[in-house]
């Protein structure tokens, strides 16, 4: 089992990492496979094709509302981890032939904002022998690293942008990695679809990580998130998914 984690500013494409990342290993036959939207504005599902409501299921933040709020129960005091698990794999789990899929969730009440967070921790962690892979998508903010989601990852990407501030990013990263004391194994730079090639060499050696290779910038997989069409109906063929492929052989994934 292993647990790869994608980080990066707003709007690097780490969603659309994740999802490649996922149609890689569906391609290759690399299940079960769990996915986990940890980013509040959830776009991972419908880049996955995914309608959460319409499958009559729930964020985890959702059924938290709904199991310790709207039932007159209390939080105070109350192990959330164990309250709340039984109910996410009942409504929180989206079960496909490929893959499972979670999401957090908006964070929810004021001063109980790790909540949702914990209790996937929790689910995460009894059920994390089930899965080949699990696919974390992240917030731009880094909620999930500062709120302990995932206290023991395989495998950080940290997607880099054009901009200085990405490489800012990768430092805030690592540092609030270690402040919350998240194990972690590796942590990797990948060149996101504005990053340019050429400075991949120069960000190894200033943030002294490894650098996995560019994600191509591919006008069809823009073209499917405007349109909100499943990035894992893209051809097989098709460059980004060719370039997240390459990255995931690098590490002997695939
Ligand atoms: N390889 C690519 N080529 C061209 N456009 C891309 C590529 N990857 C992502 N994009 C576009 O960039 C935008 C942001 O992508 P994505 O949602 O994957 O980024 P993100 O880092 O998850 O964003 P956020 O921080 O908002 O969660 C989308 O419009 C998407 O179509
Ligand atoms: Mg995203």
């Amino acid at each position: 089992m292993k647990t790869l984690v994608t980080v990066g500013r707003g709007g690097t494409g780490k969603s659309s990492f994740t999802a490649l990342m996922a149609k890689s290993f569906i391609e290759a036959g690399q299940s079960p496979l769990l996915l986990v939207d940890a980013d509040p504005d959830q776009n991972l599902a419908e880049m996955l094709g995914i309608d959460l409501k319409e499958a009559g299921k729930s964020t985890i933040a959702d059924l938290l509302v709904s199991t310790f709020i709207e039932q007159g129960g209390t939080t105070v005091g109350v192990p959330p981890t164990q309250r709340i698990e039984s109910r996410i794999w009942e409504k929180g789990l989206y079960e496909s032939k490929n893959f499972d899929f979670l999401s957090v969730g908006t964070k929810w009440v004021e001063g109980c904002y790790c909540m949702p967070n914990s209790a996937l921790k929790g689910a995460l962690e009894s059920l994390t022998k089930n899965y080949k892979f699990i696919l974390v998508d992240s917030p731009a903010g880094l909620e999930n690293l500062n709120r302990r989601i995932t206290s023991n990852v395989n495998d950080i990407f940290d997607i880099l942008d054009h901009s200085k501030k990405s490489q800012d990013h990768v430092r805030r990263a690592v540092k609030i990695a270690n402040e919350v004391d998240m194990k972690f194994e590796n942590f990797y730079l990948v060149g996101g679809y504005r990053f340019p090639a050429e400075l991949g060499k120069q960000a190894e050696a200033d943030l002294k990580f490894k650098y996995l290779g560019k994600i191509e910038a591919d006008e069809q997989l823009d073209e499917y998130v405007l349109n909100g069409k499943s990035l894992l109906e893209l051809p097989n063929n098709n460059k980004a998914y060719l370039s997240v492929k390459n990255i995931l052989k690098t590490l002997d994934y695939l």
